[in-house]
């Protein structure tokens, strides 16, 4: 482990947070967990904290809402994770009032893992999630800490099993439902890949206050791409059904929370294109299958066989 960072990674209990953590022991981290005390009396959660102790993940008590925890658990390590969900997204000012106390992060990571939320077209509410996420990036610049921003895009276990059509647990055999013109480029990553490239950032200059695409060049696919792969790989042909801009912007207004949430997340990525739709510049950017070529990551294509 001589020379690899110690990395604690908060949030590490929930969806993407577990790769990351998995990830982290893989590559040979010293690898810290801040957990909640009530979480480890969760039956489910308590699972993932007894998988963690197994694989040698060093626990630590906390809380970001209990400053102390914070600047103790982050006091004992060199890079900081932060994967916390939806609902914890503004309050990581909490998380950069602790890492500027304890003075010694080299990296901090925030909880992003989707879209760059410097280049989008989101509508509401999709647009002030992605506020809030930017907001927290000018807080940390602000504060000068060292930063990378992983725009991860598609967790492909949010939008491959489905097919991306609303309400179905199972990709569909007989009819799709395709949103715009189905011509706009969108991204596709396993959750275990985006874990590795986000550890393989940690230690690495090139990413050093700079974002971390991933977007490998097997993962793009247009909505009319994926469908046509589908087709591929179960031998049949789809009925399809177009839904027009206005017609899903119409939706997002009457939907309920969280359903616009997800309505207006696909309408940036599925007709704005919002992965795909500008050049990743140097000044800004990286790309992460171009830096970690040695990363064997799972296609879109290997993805999708499974569900045939
Ligand atoms: N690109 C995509 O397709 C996609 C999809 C979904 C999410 N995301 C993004 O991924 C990121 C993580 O989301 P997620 O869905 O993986 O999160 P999640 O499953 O909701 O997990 C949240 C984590 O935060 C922890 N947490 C909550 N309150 C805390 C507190 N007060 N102190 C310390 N830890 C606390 C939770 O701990 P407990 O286990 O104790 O509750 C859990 O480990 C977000 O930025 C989200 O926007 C991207």
């Amino acid at each position: 482990m001589a020379g690899k960072s110690k990395i604690l990674i908060i949030g590490g209990t929930g969806y993407i947070g577990k790769f990351i953590v998995e990830a982290s022991v893989k590559e040979g981290h010293p690898t810290f967990a801040l957990v909640r005390e009530t979480t480890v009396s969760d039956p489910v959660k308590g699972k993932t904290i007894d998988n963690f102790k197994n694989l040698g993940v060093q626990l630590l008590y906390g809380d970001i809402y209990y400053h102390e925890s914070l600047v103790k658990a982050i006091k004992q390590v060199d890079v900081v994770i932060s994967a916390v969900g939806h609902m914890q997204l503004a309050d990581q000012v909490k998380i950069i009032a602790a890492i500027k106390e304890a003075g010694n992060v080299k990296r901090f990571f925030p909880s992003e893992f989707g879209t760059d939320v410097d280049r989008h077209h989101a509508v509401e509410p999709a647009k002030s999630a992605f506020a809030t996420k930017a907001q927290i990036r000018r807080t940390i610049e602000a504060e000068g800490i060292p930063y990378t921003y992983v725009a991860a895009n598609c967790f492909a276990g949010y939008f491959l099993p489905n097919l991306s059509q609303a309400g179905a647990t199972t990709p569909p055999r007989d009819k799709a439902v395709i949103l715009g013109d189905g011509n706009a480029g969108a991204v596709f990553n396993y959750e275990g890949d985006i874990g590795t490239y986000t550890i393989k950032a940690v230690d690495d200059p090139r990413t050093l206050n700079k974002i971390l695409f991933i977007k490998p060049p097997k993962n793009t696919y247009s909505f009319n791409e994926l469908v046509a792969l589908w087709e591929k790989l179960i031998g049949k042909t789809l009925e399809k059904t177009y839904v027009p801009e206005d017609q899903l912007l119409k939706q997002i207004q009457e939907a309920p929370i969280p359903i616009n949430i997800v309505l207006s997340i696909n309408h940036s990525i599925f007709i704005k294109g919002d992965h795909t739709n500008f050049e990743i510049e140097p000044s800004f950017g990286v790309e992460a299958s171009e830096l970690y070529p040695e990363v064997k990551y799972t296609t879109v294509e290997e993805y999708l066989s499974r569900f045939v």
